[in-house]
């Protein structure tokens, strides 16, 4: 096993795509040994599957007190109370680490990777993880270009956390991720990306790395655009950009991994579709009894067939499900099969559908979102809400005006494109996430956007829903890490 230490860890995405890499009679290449995160529902969320993970690498059989409750057979009270189980949850707590990485923390943090790389720091082991990215985030920086605080902002140079550890360990590869806004953020005038590239290039006198992309080779000096990984190209049904930064030490005797073999798309429509369908719950606005739902489908069908839309009214459904969802996918599509075979685990008979609640709106909202929806599904692209009947336009004094100021809030995930980006921001409001089926008139849950992140079903997001979603946002897609961690693997085992 090659030890994996996860830094930033977040909810696990990159940590799970490694973890996930089998050679060929089935064995996991990877162990997490350490991860080092702060966020205190995140670490909850990463020892439970931490913990998972022992239990199912440990108990033989058919690891009944797990699928219990992975189930919902049975409680988490039930499961943690479960002799096994619980060694496997300290086992997990010993491996995932609450703790705030920063210049006075050092000592501990280098003792805690020490401690847990033990004898095998002498082997090859990977570094995993990226320094947080708000601050070089594009949306972050337009906000506060104008404020001094900004420029000082510590999380500019958490990365230096990250290049302490290498400097004080030495990695044998490194992978980190970063948001795309850390191409052109610049620092006092300094542009971010040139200053981490050096660094990483030379992290001491005596310790240099090959930096590799892992999309293009490195025919000539590879440009900062050339470490960005757009996800949707590689089977994640979500455009996101990420640069990602492969460092390979130089004297190691380790080759080039082999960049990233496109795939075909996978879209929002085929990536959730079999997720049991929900009602919104309303959380102000008018008496959610009698006949809310035939007046609001009523309401979005007059809407719809003024602009000749027919529209089907369904249900009634849930606002919550924990049903097992169908699988219905075309096996003729290499890259959806492969989607499916990582989302959708067989190791649990019965799996319901963890994380499927749906938050509540505003009724004025969910009309909004079942004719955005509605006319979105008709045209194959996300209308905005200047398209609709004025009478749907939010309240605002420029409303008059003719550029309606909150054209961009709103956004359908449109069925047969792959989603936008997954932010954490999603915690906040779920206008930019309108789920692409008019009838359910909703925004999307946290297991519709983990299916968006690619994260198997089974990956169980533990803490408040707003956590939950963060946590989602903020991961790395567990598939396209997978891959990463295959190139990986094979330049380290031959
Ligand atoms: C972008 S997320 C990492 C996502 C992760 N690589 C994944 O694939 O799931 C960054 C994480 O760093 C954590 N973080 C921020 N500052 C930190 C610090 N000083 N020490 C430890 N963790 C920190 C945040 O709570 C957040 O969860």
């Amino acid at each position: 096993m090659i030890p994996v230490i996860d830094v930033f860890a977040g909810p696990g995405g990159l940590n799970e795509g490694f973890s996930s890499v089998l050679d060929e009679t089935g064995n996991h290449i990877f162990r997490t040994v350490a991860s080092i995160e702060m966020e205190k529902s995140a670490v909850r969320t990463l020892r439970f599957r931490s913990a998972m993970r022992h239990y199912r690498r440990t108990v033989a059989g058919s690891q009944s007190a797990l699928n219990d409750f992975l189930a919902n057979r049975s409680s988490l009270h039930e499961l943690m109370e479960n002799e096994d189980f619980k060694l496997s949850h300290k086992h997990a707590a010993r491996e995932v680490h609450e703790f705030e990485l920063g210049p006075d923390n050092r000592p501990d943090s280098d003792a805690i990777i020490s401690e847990a790389l033990g004898a095998a720091r002498e082997q090859p082991w990977v570094l995993i993880g990226g320094p947080p990215c708000q601050a070089y985030s594009l949306a972050g920086r337009s906000r506060r270009t104008h404020d001094e605080a900004f420029q000082d902002d510590h999380k500019h140079f958490l990365y230096r956390e990250y290049l302490h550890i290498i400097r004080a360990h030495k990695p044998t590869v490194f992978v980190m991720e970063n948001v795309k806004g850390l191409l052109s953020s610049t620092n006092r005038g300094q542009n971010m990306f040139d200053l981490i590239r050096g660094d990483l290039e030379k992290p001491s006198d005596d310790l240099e790395y090959e930096l590799y992309s892992m999309v293009k080779s490195d025919l000539a000096r590879l440009q900062g655009q050339d470490f960005l990984i757009r996800a949707e190209d590689y089977g994640v049904p979500q455009k996101r950009h990420r640069v990602i930064i492969v460092g390979v030490r130089r004297g190691s005797g380790l080759s080039a991994p082999a960049v990233l073999e496109q795939r075909d798309r996978v879209s929002v429509g085929q990536a959730i579709s079999d997720l049991p369908k929900l009602r919104s719950s309303v959380s102000r606005g008018i008496d959610a009894h009698g006949d809310l739902w035939a007046t609001l489908s009523d309401s979005v069908r007059t809407l719809l067939a003024a602009q000749d839309i027919r529209f089907e009214a369904s249900g009634p459904w849930p606002t919550s499900s924990k049903e097992r969802p169908k699988a219905q996918y075309d096996v003729e599509n290499a890259s959806l099969r492969e989607y499916f075979s990582f989302v959708r685990p067989i190791l649990v008979k019965d799996l319901p559908t963890w994380n499927h609640e749906s938050r509540g709106h505003m009724t004025k909202d969910l009309l909004r979102y079942g004719v955005m929806s509605g006319m979105s599904k008709e045209r194959g692209r996300s209308v905005k809400v200047r398209e609709l009947d004025r009478s749907l336009w939010p309240a605002h004094k420029n409303i008059d005006a003719l550029v309606v100021p909150f054209a961009d809030r709103f956004r359908v995930q449109v069925a047969n494109e792959p989603s936008t980006t997954i932010v954490s921001h999603i915690a906040k409001d779920g206008h930019y996430y309108i789920h692409p089926d008019p009838a359910q008139m909703r925004s999307l849950t946290v297991r519709e956007a983990a299916r968006l992140q690619t994260f198997p079903d089974d990956y169980i997001f533990l803490g408040n829903r707003t956590q939950q979603f963060t946590q989602v946002g903020n991961a790395v897609p567990p598939l396209l890490a997978k891959l990463i961690g295959e190139r990986i693997a094979t330049i380290m085992r031959y």
